[in-house]
This record gives C-alpha cells, sequence and structure tokens, in this order.
C-alpha cells in the first residue's frame, strides 16, 4: 500500500479507537435496545473492566471443547489477557435475573497488523448461554455488530470460526457471511478455522 493510503487507514483507524461507550450516545443506545428488544439488559465494557472470570466461564463452557481439538489448544491465560486487551470492547446481555444471557467481545482493527489493507469490525467472540441458544439471541447481537459497525463508519464485519463448529458455521451462513479474502482456505492452507466476513452498508 502506497503512504499516502496507509496514512489515510492510520487516520480512520485512530478515528474509530477513539470511539467510548456505544450505551452513553443516546441514539447508538436506543437503536441496540431496539434490535435487542424483549427482557434484556445490555451492558458495556472495555476490555480492562471487562467481568473477565464470568466471560471465560461461559467461553469455557461453550468453546472448551473445539479449543482442546483445535490447533490452537485451549489457553484461558491467554484468554483473559486478549478479553482485557485496551483495545477490546464487550457488549454484555442480561436477562432479568440479572444473570448473563450472552456477550460479544469486539474491536476495531486492521486487518492485518504488519500489511493492513483495511480497518474492520472484528467479533472475537459471541457466545450464548446454552439455555437461551436457538430463541433469536444470537441473530439480534450480530445485528447490533452490523450496527455497530455502521455507525463506526466501517464496512467490513470480520470473524473466525472452527470448520468443527458447524452451527456456528450454519448461523453465519444464514446471516450472509462468506469467506474472506484473508482466510487460510483461499491460499489453499489446511488450516482448522475460517475467516467469514460481511459486508454492510454505510447507515
Ligand atoms: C452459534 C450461536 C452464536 C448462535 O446463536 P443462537 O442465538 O443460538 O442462534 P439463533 O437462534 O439466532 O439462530 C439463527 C439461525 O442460525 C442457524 N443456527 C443457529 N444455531 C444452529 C445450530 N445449532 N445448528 C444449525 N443451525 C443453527 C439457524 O438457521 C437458525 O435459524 P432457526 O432457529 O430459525 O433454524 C450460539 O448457538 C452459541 O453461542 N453457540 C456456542 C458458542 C459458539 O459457537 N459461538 C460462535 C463462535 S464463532
Amino acid at each position: 500500500m502506497k503512504a499516502k493510503d496507509l496514512k489515510v487507514l492510520r487516520k480512520k483507524f485512530l478515528r474509530v479507537d477513539r470511539i467510548g461507550s456505544p450505551l452513553d450516545d443516546s441514539i447508538v443506545a436506543a437503536q441496540l435496545n431496539d434490535i435487542l428488544s424483549g427482557p434484556w439488559k445490555l451492558k458495556y465494557f472495555a476490555g480492562p473492566s471487562a467481568p473477565s472470570d464470568s466471560l471465560i466461564d461461559l467461553f469455557e463452557r461453550n468453546m472448551g471443547d473445539f479449543y482442546r481439538k483445535s490447533s490452537w489448544g485451549l489457553d484461558l491465560v491467554q484468554k483473559a489477557e486478549d478479553l482485557a486487551h485496551r483495545r477490546a470492547r464487550h457488549l454484555v446481555v442480561y436477562d432479568d435475573n440479572e444473570h448473563m444471557a450472552a456477550y460479544c467481545h469486539y474491536q476495531y482493527d486492521y486487518d492485518d497488523e504488519e500489511n493492513p489493507e483495511r480497518v474492520v469490525f472484528y467479533v472475537y467472540e459471541l457466545q450464548i448461554e446454552e439455555k437461551y441458544q436457538r430463541m433469536g439471541l444470537g441473530t439480534k447481537l450480530m445485528k447490533c455488530m452490523e450496527y455497530l459497525a455502521q455507525s463506526a463508519d466501517l464496512d467490513s464485519i470480520l470473524l473466525t470460526v472452527f470448520f468443527e463448529n458447524t452451527s456456528a458455521m450454519a448461523f453465519y451462513q444464514n446471516l450472509g457471511y462468506e469467506v474472506d479474502i484473508s482466510s487460510p482456505s483461499v491460499f489453499n492452507q489446511r488450516k482448522d478455522y475460517e475467516i467469514l466476513f460481511k459486508k454492510v452498508d454505510a447507515l
């Protein structure tokens, strides 16, 4: 990428990096609550203030087996660091008993730290409590993610899914996600995960 284009990209990155809690913006908060509807309460946490123990607990129950079987293995110390990262953002859903029902970990990132081409909205985690799965909550949370990407003026959502996680793969395909140009399969590399992409329109 040319130096001039890199400068524009860097400026875009610095702009989204400064975005604060979406719930502090009354218009964005109202839209998110509208998308979510139902008996849910939304909270937002910046990485270092995240309720790491609860996030990791749900992550391990939902994803532990996939990670243990994967080439990455399950590293909960690393996971705790990722969740508490300065750039990590968490939208957490609570039920009417104040129990965590679901969460999304998202970040505004470069698509590639070494050779950036795009500033993207990366969804690192979408975790729904088992008893709340298949009730449309995941779909609503991904709609919230799309809205947050749009409101940050970003048009690319990226996420990573294990091939083994066939239910998540079906879920994302149902929402219109496709294989991203950066996914290992595009380069005929045999990995146990795929990087998925969805383009969202400007607001
Ligand atoms: C995958 C997950 C995020 C989906 O969220 P959800 O709230 O359960 O899904 P929704 O109810 O919104 O499902 C919407 C559609 O996705 C597809 N889908 C969802 N779960 C599915 C499953 N287990 N098998 C097949 N298709 C599925 C269906 O088409 C479904 O529509 P339908 O219920 O009308 O058939 C959720 O089940 C979950 O947290 N799973 C464990 C953690 C995980 O895998 N996270 C993703 C990591 S990348």
